[in-house]
């Protein structure tokens, strides 16, 4: 694992899928320190980050106007957390049970393979992290937490 400043992280990941957000008037606000260092494994983490982000479009475009992507993050004791927030339509509660089941999907046949947040668990219990869905939220939450450098 190695020593990654997050603020990187998050924009080489962004610039990956920026260009749909612009084009769907998606406004994505990154509040992140530039000091925020996590370990971790720096193309997994990437994966997991374009997984939560393309799931936030695509709830997103579901939505006619004011569409907005946060991204923030904070040290928690031992913790980097960094947080996903989208205000699209939100998470049933019975729905929120099953989405980081592997084949769990609620999109179009076609469309999700219901793969990406199983794989995402998976890759951040390979960096003694997890990922989880805050349901108390206002906005539709995921939540990364990962070791600090
Ligand atoms: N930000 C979100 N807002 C609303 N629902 C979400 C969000 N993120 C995930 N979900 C729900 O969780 C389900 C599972 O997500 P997951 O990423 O595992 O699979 P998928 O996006 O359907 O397919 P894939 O990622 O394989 O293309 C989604 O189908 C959707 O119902
Ligand atoms: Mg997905």
């Amino acid at each position: 694992m190695d020593d990654l400043k997050l603020i990187e992280l998050i924009q080489n990941t962004l610039s990956i899928c920026e260009s749909k957000f612009v084009k769907n008037q998606i406004k994505v606000e990154v509040d992140v320190s530039h000091e925020l260092k996590a370990r971790g494994k720096r193309i997994e983490l990437s994966q997991v980050l374009l997984n939560v982000f393309n799931n936030a479009f695509d709830a997103l475009v579901e939505k006619k106007d004011n569409r907005s992507l946060y991204i923030k993050a904070q040290n928690q004791n031992e913790l980097v957390t960094l947080s996903i927030a989208n205000n699209g339509p939100k998470i049933e509660l019975e729905i929120a049970k099953q989405i980081m089941n592997p084949f769990f999907t609620t999109k179009e046949a076609g469309k999700g393979m219901g793969l990406g947040l199983s794989i995402s668990s998976t890759l951040m219990q390979n960096q003694k992290g997890r990922i989880y869905c805050k349901p108390s939220a206002n906005n539709t939450e995921f939540v990364l937490e990962l070791l600090h450098a």
